[in-house]
């Protein structure tokens, strides 16, 4: 198929992009590199000896979105543009709403306006809200999120959703991710934060690296066997291999597809610290502080959806996470720069 990757620069879009090359997709790709650089196509080429189509692209400009349709014969769209920080969507609402909101807008209007109507697109475990149940399967009803960033999640569901009840050729496929960690195994590719991480791997790979000097494990007071808070990790190889899957399952189906992609286990912030000693050799300092707002307790994907319908099961476990991204951040102290 020919497949155009929104955000094909950043993190998951970056991994995504190598295994449809692997499959034998071929692919164009557009960003604006607000959170990625160019050199990460460098590296995907370097990994697949193979090229993309790329183009410097925004999504909130209509007429650059244009180009790239009126240029390319495109079959599915895998929609990973977006912002994606929590804290900084608190503290800038009307970027995050304009940007994930208005440029999911235009994307879908441009995309119907030249008759493609597949579009997988990048949801999050976010959307169940605040939920005490474990694990969360798809039928469970979409939440309210804690912040700005959530919100345009839910919303962009159902934007998506409603294409398909206005046109039922629409083929419109919702992947919730939990927590994707873990780089390209080669080391060329993986997370590359902008400022101090706000999420867990990538901080604690940080103080490894020397560039922090702990981290902040945020309350141990919770209801958990650690007291410390448990998501379901996922690497972002499997993650990538699952948008294959769902992208291949859309072929000749017309509807809205919602799967959960994680593993279905759970681990604690201190397991995920020791599981990271281990696969390194060298120890993480760190302090228990407060917990942080909008944090739940415990988190994770009942994964027997994505298992039966689209034949994903992800196959790596936290130490294969640990492994990669260590050797990521090794070789990329720096990241891209
Ligand atoms: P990322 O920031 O690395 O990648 C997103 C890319 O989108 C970036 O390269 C950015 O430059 C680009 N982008 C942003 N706004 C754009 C615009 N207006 N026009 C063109 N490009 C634009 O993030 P990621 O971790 O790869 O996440 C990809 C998607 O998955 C996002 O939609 C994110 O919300 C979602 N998601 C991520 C996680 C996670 O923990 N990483 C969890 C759940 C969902
Ligand atoms: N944590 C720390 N210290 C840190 C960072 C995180 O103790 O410096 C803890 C958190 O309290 C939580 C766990 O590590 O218990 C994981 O936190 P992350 O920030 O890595 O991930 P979240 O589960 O909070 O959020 C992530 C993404 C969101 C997404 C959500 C649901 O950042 O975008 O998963 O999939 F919406």
């Amino acid at each position: 198929m020919k497949v155009l990757v929104s955000g094909g620069t950043g993190y998951i879009g970056s991994h995504t992009i190598v295994e449809l090359l692997n499959n034998g997709h071929e692919v164009i790709a557009f960003d604006n590199f607000y959170n990625s650089k160019p050199e990460v196509l460098n590296r995907i080429k370097t990994i697949t000896g193979k090229d993309i189509k790329f183009y410097k692209a925004d999504m909130l400009k209509k007429d650059e979105l244009e180009v790239i349709f009126n240029e390319n014969e495109i079959d599915a769209v895998i929609h990973f543009a977006g912002l994606k920080a929590v804290g900084e969507s608190c503290r800038k609402p009307i970027l995050y709403y304009t940007n994930n909101i208005c440029g999911t807008l235009n994307l879908i209007s441009v995309m119907d306006k030249h008759n493609v109507r597949n579009i997988v697109f990048s949801s999050s475990a976010t959307v169940y809200g605040e939920t005490d149940t474990v694990p969360v399967d798809e039928t469970m009803p979409v939440g309210h999120a804690t912040n700005p960033y959530g919100e345009t999640k839910i919303m962009q569901e159902f934007i998506l959703s409603d294409l398909y009840k206005a046109n039922n050729n629409w083929t419109v496929t919702l992947l919730r991710y939990f927590n994707p960690v873990g780089a390209h195994e080669s080391g060329l590719i993986g997370e590359d934060p902008q400022n101090v991480p706000n999420n867990l791997t990538p901080y604690i790979s940080q103080v490894a690296i020397g560039r922090l000097p702990h981290l902040n494990v945020f309350g141990n007071d919770y209801p958990t066997p650690d007291g410390t808070g448990v998501r379901d990790y996922i690497h972002v190889v499997d993650l990538a291999i699952g948008h294959i899957k769902a992208l291949d399952a859309s072929c000749g189906k017309k509807g809205v597809f919602i799967y959960n992609l994680g593993t279905g286990k759970g681990y604690s912030v201190l397991e995920m610290v020791h599981a990271f000693e281990k696969a390194t050799g060298i120890k993480i300092n760190y302090k228990i502080t407060d917990r942080r707002a909008g944090d739940i307790a415990i988190l994770y994907a009942d994964t027997e959806k994505a298992k039966r319908e689209i034949g994903f099961v992800a196959q790596r476990g936290i130490d294969e996470m640990c492994r990669d991204l260590w050797n990521w951040q090794k070789k990329n102290p720096h990241g891209f720069e």
